[in-house]
């Protein structure tokens, strides 16, 4: 399997995935403005990518802040959030990553400067490893409800790409083939930046998965036509009503899916999950330059001078999702919220397959 990104001699490496899959192609990051660049342009990107990715900015820009002690520390570090932060609004996991490290800067405050730097390149390695071990739990709850022979869609890339590794929505899939079952993916293109052509098509086929490459317009004929048995997306930011913002296109086929009767999975970790939001009307969402839609591949597409709207995500309601596949179990969505209650009995309301 491919590495997303890495922390390796002081440098944050990240695979060009801009680049793919025509070039295979990594680009070292010294500092931590480019580190936000390359989340802003796209060289990484995936919701769990970009909070790993944010976690080792930070890291790399804890190591130039002169400070004498905690609070100066801390104050040098503002820029680097702010950067990181002002990069892409939707996902939530930069964020969450932002808060994790202001959480354990917080708990080790009495420990020299010197060492809440080491303390940070350690935790953004182990944000990385959670990532995987966390993708690999989605992919076995996730992977109950894929029956052999089964026929999956799945809508941009929610694979090894955007993650630290595995997967999320392809980690069900992945489980599934481990487990000897036959399925077939459908890949749809997803415009306009194409992530799904050329980034879940080119690693499922590295991997030796079945995988069929559409066109998005595609996925209500085969639906129809009953040809796909699930759906299984990703999520940028999942909120507490069970409400799903994920890349532009998501809704359309959870609508399509509803209509078909074909379920329809949101595999999120917990990373993507927004409690303090209550309802997805209220998630931002990133509208992104025109370009990505007049040109592919640095080619013109549209003609010069045309009007365009580039909104980079959409938001599901959550009466279209079937079931949110977490580390911690299978969800109906209005019973997520539990996930963030102390005490509840999580067991009792899991989704169990044929419910
Ligand atoms: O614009 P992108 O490529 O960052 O959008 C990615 C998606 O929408 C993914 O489905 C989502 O981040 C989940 S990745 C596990």
């Amino acid at each position: 399997m491919v590495k997303t990104i890495e922390f390796v001699d002081g440098k944050v490496r990240m695979l060009d995935q801009t680049r793919l899959p025509l070039e295979v192609v990594y680009v070292d990051c010294t500092d931590y403005h480019m580190v936000a660049e390359g989340i802003k342009k796209l060289r990484i990107r995936g919701a769990p990518a970009i909070g790993i990715a944010a976690a080792m900015g930070i890291a790399l820009g804890a190591r130039d802040v002169r400070a004498a002690d905690f609070d100066e520390f801390m104050n040098g570090l503002e820029p680097v959030f702010q950067t990181l932060l002002a990069t892409r609004p939707t996902a939530v996991n930069i964020q969450w990553a932002v808060e994790r490290a202001k959480k354990l800067l917080s708990e080790k405050r009495h420990e020299p400067v010197d060492r809440l730097k080491e303390l940070l390149v350690e935790d953004a390695k182990k944000v990385l490893e959670e990532d995987i071990q966390i993708n690999r739990a989605i992919g076995r709850w996730g992977a109950q409800f894929i029956r052999d022979g089964d026929t999956v869609i799945t809508h941009c890339n929610a694979g090894s790409l955007a993650t630290g590794g595995y997967g999320t929505a392809t980690g069900p899939i992945r489980v599934a083939v481990e487990q000897g079952k036959k399925i077939q993916v459908y890949a749809d293109e997803t415009r306009p930046v194409l992530q799904g052509c050329r980034l879940t098509a080119w690693e499922l086929m590295q991997d030796n998965i079945p995988v069929t490459l559409i066109t998005d317009n595609t996925a209500g004929a085969l639906l129809r036509k009953g040809e796909i048995n699930l759906a299984i997306v990703g999520t940028d930011r999942t909120v507490a009503n069970g409400d799903v913002a994920n890349k532009i296109g998501t809704y359309s086929l959870a609508v399509l899916c509803k209509e078909n009767g074909v379920p329809f999975y949101v595999a999120a970790p917990l990373s993507s999950i927004d409690f303090s939001i209550p309802s997805g009307d209220l998630i931002p969402i990133e509208e992104r330059g025109p370009e990505e839609v007049t040109h592919v591949f640095g080619c013109r597409i549209a003609p010069e001078g045309v009007r365009v709207r580039n909104i980079a995500f959409d938001v599901t309601p959550a009466r279209y999702v079937t079931g949110i596949i977490t580390e911690k179990g299978v969800f109906r969505p209005g019973d997520l919220h539990l996930l963030n209650e102390k005490d509840a009995d999580l067991e009792a309301v899991m989704l169990k397959p044929g419910e």
